[in-house]
């Protein structure tokens, strides 16, 4: 048969490096061994019992298509949230819901930039970021940030030496996916000044907004900069609800003009999920701070437990992540993404193994990410512990082997 082509904005769309390796832990756990994940970010807290009555109270005899700009009920329970949780007053027709965050990004990508367009962002990055980019023709710009300084920005003068005239954006995602560090107010400010010198807008993905430790207060863009029409924030009900399956987020801007283009796009493919959209406002209308804290509580105590049990193995190096769920670590190996399949593949403790993300596909920049994997925390304090033992004795097992025996 002759080859069919297929778009070079496809083949561009890297795989990701989440799942890349989900066929080695499928085919293990096929042959019945035990395979802890820690390489995606899905949370193990139960859905709150909240978003399931709201399930439940849907009665319309029809399924039918919401509003494309979102239900208003669930935009006026999402913005009573931003008011009752973080004191920030929004209007409705500042609010549009998307299919999750990543639809939010998306249309983001396609409204502010036009194929060859650039977007700055900050090295390692959430690697879907790359995705999304891809599918829109733009090309994304690194600025490199560097686990010694626990990722924290570099000064204003280097981010600008990033721009180019085809500079339409920077991106922050705060607090960030997948080093776990959060941005001050401070930061978030500088980042926003040097978008108002440049006049290009500014991108916030909150995603992990209120997932933040040592008593640190959720802080938002719009703390800052409501109102501002360079500001766009990009918000999910995904990890703070553990409704990643209800596939709902959130764009947020006081730009008239943004609000109207992304509209037509959100046009363009209907609507956002009707039923989830409906649970969603019932869940968020009885849930608040507490919920939120207990939430945060959980995930503390399993940084805490992640940290103290990696800091303990000979030759890893980490941060403390501030925040999300996440964690840069390097490894005392050449090549992680190697020992992530040997993980996956040929190592077993009393049948037990563990998965991690390579952190090579978070880096934009070539040949960074290495040594490194990504961390999720997402499962309870005694499962962390086990994997931290299991990771312990696989690198004693790596390292002692001939490193170059597996390919
Ligand atoms: C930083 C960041 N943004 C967006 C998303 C996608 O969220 P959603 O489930 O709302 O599409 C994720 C998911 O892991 C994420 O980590």
């Amino acid at each position: 048969m002759r080859t069919l082509r297929i778009s070079n904005r496809a083949k561009n769309t890297p795989s990701s490096p989440i799942r890349k390796l989900s066929p080695y832990a499928q085919a293990s756990q096929a042959q019945g061994v035990i395979v802890h994940r820690l390489n995606i970010g899905q949370p193990d807290v139960p859905t709150p019992k909240e978003f399931f009555e709201g399930i439940a109270l849907f009665k319309e005899p029809v399924v039918a298509y919401d509003l494309s700009q979102g239900s208003s009920k669930l935009r006026t329970s999402w913005i009573s949230y931003f008011k009752r949780v973080l004191e920030i007053d929004l209007t409705q027709d500042s609010m549009l819901i998307t299919t999750g965050a990543s639809e939010a990004l998306t249309f983001s990508f396609m409204t502010l930039c036009d194929p060859g367009d650039e977007v700055i962002i900050f090295d390692p990055t959430y690697a879907n970021f790359i995705g999304f980019a891809a599918i829109a023709g733009v090309s994304l710009v690194p600025v490199r940030c560097e686990l010694s300084e626990n990722f924290a920005l570099p000064s204003a003068d280097t981010i600008e030496q990033h721009f180019s005239n085809r500079t339409r954006a920077i991106l922050l995602c705060n607090p960030n996916n997948p080093t776990g560090t959060i941005y001050s107010e401070k930061e978030v400010k500088q980042l926003l000044d040097l978008c108002e010198e440049n006049n290009i807008f500014l991108v916030v993905d909150e995603t992990y907004r209120e997932i933040v430790f040592d008593n640190l207060k959720p802080f938002s863009v719009l703390h800052i900069a409501r109102g501002n029409p360079r500001v766009i924030v990009v918000d999910s009900l995904s990890k703070r609800f553990s409704i990643c399956g209800a596939r709902l987020g959130s764009i947020i801007t006081a730009n008239s003009d943004v609000y109207g283009a992304i509209l037509n796009i959100a046009q363009a493919r209907l609507a956002a999920p009707t039923i989830e959209q409906f649970a969603a406002a019932h869940m968020i209308d009885l849930l608040g701070k507490e919920h939120l804290n207990q939430t945060v509580k959980i995930y503390q105590l399993r940084r805490d437990t992640l940290f103290l049990n990696l800091k303990a193995i000979k030759g890893v190096q980490l941060e403390s992540p501030s925040g999300a769920f996440y964690t840069v670590v390097r490894l005392p190996v050449a090549d992680a993404e190697l020992f992530c399949r040997y993980l996956l593949e040929e190592f077993r403790l009393n049948n037990e193994t563990v998965f991690l993300a390579p952190a090579r596909g978070f880096f934009l920049e070539q040949g960074r990410g290495a040594q490194e994997v990504r961390i999720a925390f997402v499962l309870n304090n005694p499962e962390l512990e086990r994997c931290c033992e299991l990771l312990e004795s696989a690198l004693r097992q790596w390292n002692f082997a001939s490193k170059s025996s597996f390919n």
